[in-house]
């Protein structure tokens, strides 16, 4: 059939999150080891198929696409596929198309992303310090990453940054991120970190509870929770001493997994259902197949089948395998 995504758990995927390279700018600690092999060209989507890629799962009922990697802006030419991408939202056939970035190419395409459709975006910065930021992220670029958020604020983009806390590295930076944040009308996300793809350093040494930086944060201010969600697996609470939003994804403290609507792509079009499993069906040998748009919805409907009810992260023995080993720069999150 082509009706609507809805998996075997009945939750709908109504939200794609497709990554359109595995290379990033960046080497943050967390995420990468500094030694990467990245995907040769040729097994990547081109634009093309990426577009024809969406618009399957458009017609399948999703209803809002973000663009990820890697970092989504080091593809050459991704703005020829948000532009395609603008015209089918411009249409009404999807609600919202968004982006998930380092920022620190930003300055570049603010313009073009807000003339193409894109309302927010969200930028992922997990401390100001100029030399915190080239020790986490082994780059010494803050201050693009700085000109890209005005230049985003600029065009009219709302912003939302995206913190990943880190035990002893930006514990006692928060509260400041956050009044940084809000000070500037931008949202700020917290997220707790996860066992994906196999880096430099423990895990153990780097997994910060949510649950404990919420109680810290709130012996100075009040936090009033909010109903408002992104759709995302944020929750989301109102600073009531800066008037700001403050959201907190917390796989390992707060399972979020039944209200999952989402699957990813990565930028070979591999679909995986879940960021915490390793499962996944080939989308790219559908597409490049004799009937690519019956192959895909069928091999849609397999990914609805075997969608799993939730992630078993853990983050407790020094020294343990990731939970899953690809890294997050191959499902973008
Ligand atoms: P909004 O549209 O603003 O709600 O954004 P979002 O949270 O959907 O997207 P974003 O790219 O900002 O995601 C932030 C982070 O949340 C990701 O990088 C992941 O670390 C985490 N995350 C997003 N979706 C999932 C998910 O399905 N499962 C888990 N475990 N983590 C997720
Ligand atoms: N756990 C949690 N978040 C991660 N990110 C990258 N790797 C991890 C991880 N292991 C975050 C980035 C960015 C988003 C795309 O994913 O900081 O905010
Ligand atoms: Fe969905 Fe898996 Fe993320 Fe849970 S961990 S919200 S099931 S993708």
């Amino acid at each position: 059939t082509t009706s609507p995504l809805k998996d075997s758990f009945g939750r709908h995927i109504d939200y794609l999150r497709l990554s359109v390279t595995d290379r990033c700018d960046l080497r943050c600690t967390y995420c990468m080891a500094e030694e990467m092999q990245f995907l040769p060209k040729r097994e990547v989507l081109s634009l093309e198929e990426l577009e024809i890629l969406s618009g399957a799962f458009i017609d399948r009922g999703v209803k809002k696409i973000r663009v990820t990697g890697g970092e989504p802006l080091t593809r050459k030419d991704i703005m020829t596929l948000m532009a395609r991408l603008g015209r089918r939202l411009e249409k009404g056939d999807f609600e919202e198309l968004t982006l998930t970035t380092n920022a620190t190419q930003l300055y570049h395409h603010a313009d073009v992303l807000k003339s193409v459709g894109v309302k927010r975006i969200n930028v992922s910065l997990d401390t100001l310090d100029d030399k915190k930021f080239t020790q986490l992220t082994r780059r010494n670029v803050l201050s693009k990453v700085l000109q890209g958020l005005d230049a985003a604020q600029n065009a009219g983009l709302k912003v939302k940054i995206n913190t990943v806390a880190l035990k002893g590295f930006n514990d006692h930076e928060i509260p400041e991120m956050i009044s940084w944040a809000h000070g500037r009308q931008m949202d700020l996300t917290l997220i707790e970190v996860m066992p994906l793809g196999a880096i430099d350093e423990d895990r153990v040494d780097q997994y910060l509870p949510l649950s404990a930086v919420r109680d810290n944060l709130e012996t100075q201010w009040t936090l009033d929770p909010m109903e408002k969600r992104t759709g995302g697996p944020a929750r989301y609470v109102r600073v009531r001493e800066t008037g700001g939003t403050l959201g907190f994804i917390t796989p390992l403290t707060n399972n979020f997994c039944a209200g999952c609507n989402r699957v990813r792509v990565t930028c070979t079009g591999q679909i995986y259902m879940c960021l915490g499993h390793s499962d996944k069906i080939d989308l790219r040998a559908a597409l490049r197949g004799e009937n690519p748009i019956d192959e895909l919805n069928s091999a849609l409907n397999q990914a609805m089948i075997k969608k799993p009810e939730r992630h078993n992260f853990e983050i407790s023995k020094r020294g343990a395998d990731p939970s899953v080993l690809r890294h997050m720069s191959v499902t973008g999150g």
